[in-house]
Parts: C-alpha cells; sequence; structure tokens
C-alpha cells in the first residue's frame, strides 16, 4: 500500500492561511455583536427561532435566498433596532404594499414582532435576529431601500463606551449606499450629543437633512416607536430627522 506523504510546506502554507483567514475574519468583525455570521452560525449554542416570518440568513438553509427575495421587492422599509415592535407594525400596517424588514438582537423583540405581525395578518414583515450591519452589508443591494428608520439608538452615555454607538462613520456610509435615490433615512434620538454625530456622520456622507421635526409632513405621518412614546408620555424633548442621498452632481 502506498501512503501519501504530506508536504511539510503545504501544511504549513494551510496552517498559515487558516491563520491569516481567522485573524481577516477577526479584524472584518470587531465592533460586531455576534462576532462575523459565519462563526456565529457554526458556534450559536441556540438554534434560530423557528417562525415563519422570522428569516434567519446563514443560519437556516434556504434564508439567505428568502431573504434576498423578500428585500428585492420595490418598495422596501427596513428597521434597525426595533426594539418592542411598535414601529415595525404600524409601519407595515401604513404601507401594506411594502416589505419591511426589521432587525434586532433581543430574541424576545424578535419572536414578539413576527408573533404580533402574523397575528394581525401582516404578511409583508419579515425579522431577523442579529446585528443588522453584516446582514445589510451582504444581502441587501445598494441604492434599493425606499425607507430606514433607525430609532432611538442605544445612547451608550460613557466617553468609552461611544464606539459601540451603532450610528458611526462606517454605518452612515452604508445607510448612504443602501438608500434609493428618493428613498428617506429616518432617524431619531432624546440624546442631544447624538443629534450631532448623527448630522456630522450624514454629512459627511452624502446625505443632506431634507426635515426636521414634527414640521416635516412625512416625519409627522409616521409612526411612533415605544421610546418615542415613553418620551411623549413623560415630556422628554427628543429629535426626528430625515436625510436623503445628496443629488448626483
Ligand atoms: C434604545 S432601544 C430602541 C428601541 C426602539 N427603536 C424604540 O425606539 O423604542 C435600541 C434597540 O436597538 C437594538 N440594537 C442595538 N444595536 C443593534 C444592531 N447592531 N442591530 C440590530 N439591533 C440593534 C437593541 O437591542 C435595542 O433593542
Amino acid at each position: 500500500m502506498v501512503h501519501e506523504v504530506p508536504d511539510v510546506d503545504d501544511e504549513r502554507a494551510a496552517r498559515d492561511g487558516d491563520r491569516d483567514g481567522a485573524e481577516e475574519r477577526r479584524a472584518t468583525s470587531r465592533g460586531l455583536i455576534g462576532g462575523d455570521l459565519e462563526t456565529r452560525a457554526r458556534t450559536a449554542r441556540v438554534p434560530p427561532l423557528d417562525h415563519p416570518f422570522v428569516l434567519a440568513p446563514y443560519r437556516k438553509d434556504g434564508d439567505e435566498e428568502a431573504t434576498r427575495a423578500f428585500v428585492a421587492h420595490h418598495p422596501l422599509h427596513i428597521e434597525i433596532g426595533f426594539g418592542r415592535p411598535h414601529y415595525l407594525i404600524d409601519l407595515a400596517r401604513l404601507h401594506p404594499e411594502a416589505h419591511v424588514l426589521g432587525f434586532e438582537i433581543k430574541r424576545d423583540w424578535v419572536r414578539a414582532a413576527a408573533t404580533r405581525a402574523e397575528r394581525e395578518g401582516l404578511t409583508n414583515v419579515r425579522v431577523i435576529e442579529g446585528d443588522a450591519r453584516p446582514h445589510l452589508e451582504r444581502l441587501v443591494a445598494p441604492g434599493t431601500v425606499d425607507g430606514l428608520h433607525v430609532l432611538f439608538p442605544d445612547p451608550w452615555w460613557k466617553k468609552r463606551h461611544h464606539k459601540r454607538r451603532v450610528f458611526t462613520a462606517d454605518f452612515t456610509a452604508l445607510l448612504a449606499r443602501l438608500l434609493a435615490p428618493d428613498g428617506d433615512l429616518v432617524t431619531k434620538t432624546d440624546v442631544p450629543a447624538y443629534v450631532d454625530q448623527m448630522i456630522d456622520e450624514a454629512l459627511a456622507h452624502d446625505l443632506e437633512l431634507v426635515g426636521q421635526g414634527s414640521a416635516d409632513p412625512m416625519l409627522a405621518a409616521l409612526p411612533r416607536s415605544h421610546r418615542e412614546k415613553k418620551c411623549l408620555e413623560l415630556d422628554v424633548p427628543f429629535h426626528m430627522l430625515r436625510f436623503r442621498r445628496k443629488p448626483a452632481s
């Protein structure tokens, strides 16, 4: 019998390649909640939620294609970090002609959104459990989203935690890329310093501010999120901003 003698150089190269690959994956997934999508899919201890309105791309066979098909529809609205799903559900009700995709990292809210959408017959809703950023990057075509909604993102008050804020330069650049030419990026916050950060990042990434506060008819017509309802109830001031892509010059 002839035994194949492994080539030492090949083995070493493969090992180095694995190390390089792992290092590259670590670098590109730095700051992502749950790490990169493949690692998460491989190492997650709990299986994805089993519900017809929950999509689990990279974790459940067929869901990557199902997500691409869902987001290929127009109009398309995407909410990032929906939390208690008041806004997501009302948005889907307000736009029965649109597909509405929601992202949330907390499983309980994902389950709640899917259950409520199904109970109310809102077949235009799908939700994904996980960090919106790598999913959007991979699954949504640039220039195709009619409405991006980021409402009351976590403030991360402490200076050393600011890097955890979702509204960073990279995230804003991603949102700007995804917006359709006449699509809207809607964001709200009750954190004054965050307003400045949002406006600065938006203006630095080919977006322009086209509406503010309830004087803007489009913002005034939108549903209210859970946090927004709380602000209104407790008389906490908050800001509403609407951005569009700058027209190509
Ligand atoms: C302060 S809460 C606001 C919830 C809701 N939008 C509202 O206005 O009531 C922020 C939510 O964003 C979610 N979140 C934070 N980072 C996220 C990310 N990268 N992808 C998806 N959801 C995220 C959190 O789990 C949390 O539920």
